[in-house]
């Protein structure tokens, strides 16, 4: 009888391991199909002046991927404050400026990168034409951001908005150039080093990185 009784409590105890080991895999971002590959991954990225290119390349180096920068049939004045005219203007009226960048085969792609400098405080507007569209429904999509200090003010939340049907992951969000003050590429030499493990350490915690 005791036998019996140590025999079922072996089972038991087996059957609660297989069950909770199961449970652990499939909740792990280490699980291999739920990790971004060279394959499934896009980041695409807005940047005027390289900060947020920097960021978009060191995403590519630790989770590869295929980059993309966005362009604008009809690019931005190259003088700053005509251009935060320009955009104040266009979130104003909902404008959505027409891409002059085409992405084919979206459908290959699970994980989305999306990278923008804060403009106005808010998601700059070729990136609202971008999320309009494409339809990145069931796709996992991934905010990241340069700014002149100022944060990245509503464009996260903008994000979330624009993709309802996506699961959007924490963003990522560095201090970039100042082009104001005339201070262009400011994400490279010893910066460049410090974004790089920021953005290693974001990458882990959002599960993206072994
Ligand atoms: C039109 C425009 C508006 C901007 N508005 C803001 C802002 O509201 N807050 C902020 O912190 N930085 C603002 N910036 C600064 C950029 O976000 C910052 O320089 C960023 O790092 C630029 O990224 P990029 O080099 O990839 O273009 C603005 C820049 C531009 C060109």
């Amino acid at each position: 009888m005791i036998r019996r009784i140590d025999a079922l409590l072996m089972i038991a105890l087996a059957v609660i391991c297989l069950l909770s080991g199961a449970a652990r895999a499939q909740q792990s971002p280490l699980n291999p199909q739920r990790l971004p590959t060279e394959k499934n991954t896009l980041i695409v990225y807005l940047s005027r002046t390289g900060n947020t290119r920097s960021i978009a390349e060191m995403i590519q180096q630790k989770v590869g991927g295929r980059l993309v920068a966005l362009e604008l049939q009809t690019p931005y004045p190259e003088d700053y404050h005509a251009t935060v005219q320009q955009v104040v203007r266009e979130n104003e009226t909902g404008y959505l400026p027409p891409l002059k960048t085409k992405i084919d085969n979206m459908e290959q792609y699970g994980f989305v990168f999306v990278g923008f400098p804060t403009w106005a405080m808010q998601l700059p507007p070729p990136i609202k034409s971008f999320l309009h569209q494409y339809d990145l429904k069931g796709k996992t999509v991934i905010p990241f951001n340069t700014n002149a200090g100022y944060g990245p003010g509503s464009s996260f939340q903008t994000v979330r908005v624009l993709c309802p049907q996506s699961k959007v992951l924490e963003g990522f969000s560095t201090r970039g150039g100042v082009e104001r003050d005339g201070q262009l590429l400011a994400i490279k030499d010893a910066r460049a080093d410090e974004a790089r493990k920021e953005v290693e350490s974001w990458l882990r915690t959002i599960g993206m990185l072994e």
